[in-house]
C-alpha cells in the first residue's frame, strides 16, 4: 500500500510502532521493520545517550530497512540528556524520530540538519496544528482510547481523527485502538494515511517482554484498562491490576491534596518490573483500550500480514458490496 506516509519513511506497509517504555528495544524495532513497517526504539528506556547508540547499532545489525528512535518530553524526576540523546541519534544515521509529550521545537533544527523525519505524536488537533507549524513532517494522532498518555482532552479516534484531517496538510497516523485490517480501512477512511500501534504489538512473539504480559493482553477485555494520574494532569491509561486499584483509592480519598509522592510506590520504576520480570502487580502500567481486540500472541510478520490482507479484503470486497449498483 502506497500512502505519504510509506513514502516518508520508505516502508512497505502504514504501520508504525509507537516507542513503548520497556518494550521499544532493537528486538521490537527489528520485527516490525523486517515486516515491512516502521519499528521504532524507545530513547529513553536505554537510559544513557551510549547505551541508545548501542542499541541502535545492534538494531541495524538485525535489520537492513529503516526504523527510528523515539524522544518522550514528559515530566520526570530527572531531567534525561536530552542533548545526548539528540547526538546519539544524529551520529547513527537513523532517519526517522517520533517525538512525542512536549513541543519538540528546540530539537528541530538539528534533527532537520540531519535529514531526519519528524513525527510528532499529538492527543488534540491545536497541537497538531502546531507541530505542522514548527515544522514536523508528520503527526501521529493519538485518540482518548490509546494506551500511555492520551492528554487531557478525552476525544476518541472518530471525532478526533476527522478534526485532525480538516486542518492538516501534512500526513498523520491514527494511533489508539488500531488492532488489525478493520482499523486502517477505518483510520484511512477518516483522513489519516496509515496507523501507529502500542499495545497490539506487545501481543506478539517478538516482543521483548514476559509471557506474563502477552497472556494478561490477551486474557485483557476492553473493560480493563484505568485511567490514572488524572489529578496530576499527567494522565495515562493503564491495565488495571491491585496496584492500579489501590492507587485509584488513593487519589479519590487525597482529591486535590494528591501529590507525586503519595503515588510513587505504584507508578515509579515498576516498568522493568512488569514488562521484564513479569510481576503483574507491580504497579501501573500503559495499555490500551485496544487490549479487548488482542486474542492472539503471532509473530510480527503474521501480524502485519494478517492487517494488510484484511484491509485489502475490506476495500476490495465489503466496501464495494455498499456500492450502489
Ligand atoms: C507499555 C507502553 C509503553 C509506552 N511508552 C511510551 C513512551 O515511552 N513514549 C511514547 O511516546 N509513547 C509511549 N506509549 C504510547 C505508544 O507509543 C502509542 O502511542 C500508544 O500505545 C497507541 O495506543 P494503543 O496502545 O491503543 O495502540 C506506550 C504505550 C504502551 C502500551
Amino acid at each position: 500500500m502506497k500512502t505519504r506516509i510509506t513514502e516518508m519513511f520508505g516502508i512497505e506497509h502504514p504501520i508504525i510502532q509507537g516507542g513503548m517504555h520497556y518494550v521499544g528495544f532493537a528486538e521490537m524495532a527489528a520485527a516490525v521493520s523486517n515486516a515491512g513497517g516502521l519499528g521504532i526504539i524507545t530513547g529513553l528506556t536505554q537510559g544513557t545517550p551510549e547505551n541508545l547508540a548501542k542499541e541502535i547499532e545492534r538494531c541495524k545489525g538485525m535489520t537492513d530497512k529503516p526504523f527510528g528512535v523515539n524522544l518522550t518530553f514528559l515530566p520526570s524526576v530527572n531531567t534525561p540528556d536530552y542533548p545526548g540523546f539528540v547526538k546519539a541519534i544524529i551520529d547513527s544515521g537513523v532517519k526517522a524520530v517520533e517525538t512525542a509529550g512536549n513541543n519538540p521545537a528546540k530539537w528541530l533544527p538539528a534533527l532537520k540538519e540531519a535529514d531526519i523525519k519528524v513525527i510528532h505524536k499529538c492527543t488534540s488537533v491545536r497541537h497538531s496544528v502546531k507541530a505542522e507549524s514548527i515544522g514536523c513532517d508528520a503527526v501521529s494522532v493519538d485518540g482518548f482510547e490509546c494506551g500511555g498518555h492520551p492528554g487531557e482532552d478525552d476525544v476518541p479516534n472518530f471525532i478526533l481523527l476527522p478534526a485532525a484531517a480538516e486542518k492538516l496538510k501534512i500526513p498523520f497516523v491514527a494511533s489508539g485502538g488500531m488492532a488489525d485490517g478493520r482499523s486502517l480501512v477505518a483510520a484511512l477512511a477518516l483522513g489519516a494515511e496509515g496507523m501507529n500501534m502500542g499495545t497490539r504489538f506487545i501481543a506478539t512473539k517478538e516482543a521483548p517482554v514476559h509471557q506474563n504480559v502477552k497472556d494478561a493482553l490477551v486474557k485483557a477485555s476492553e473493560l480493563d484498562t484505568r485511567l490514572i494520574m488524572r489529578p496530576l494532569r499527567n494522565t495515562e491509561r493503564v491495565l488495571t491490576n491491585a496496584a492500579v486499584e489501590r492507587l485509584i483509592a488513593k487519589e479519590k480519598e487525597m482529591g486535590d491534596k494528591l501529590s507525586f509522592g503519595d503515588i510513587a510506590a505504584e507508578v515509579a520504576g515498576v516498568y522493568p518490573k512488569i514488562l521484564r520480570d513479569g510481576d503483574m502487580d507491580a504497579g501501573g502500567w500503559s495499555c490500551g483500550m485496544v487490549a479487548g481486540l488482542i486474542h492472539d500472541v503471532p509473530t510480527v510478520k503474521e501480524l502485519i500480514d494478517r492487517i494488510m490482507a484484511e484491509a485489502d479484503e475490506i476495500i476490495t470486497q465489503r466496501l464495494q458490496r455498499f456500492r450502489a449498483a
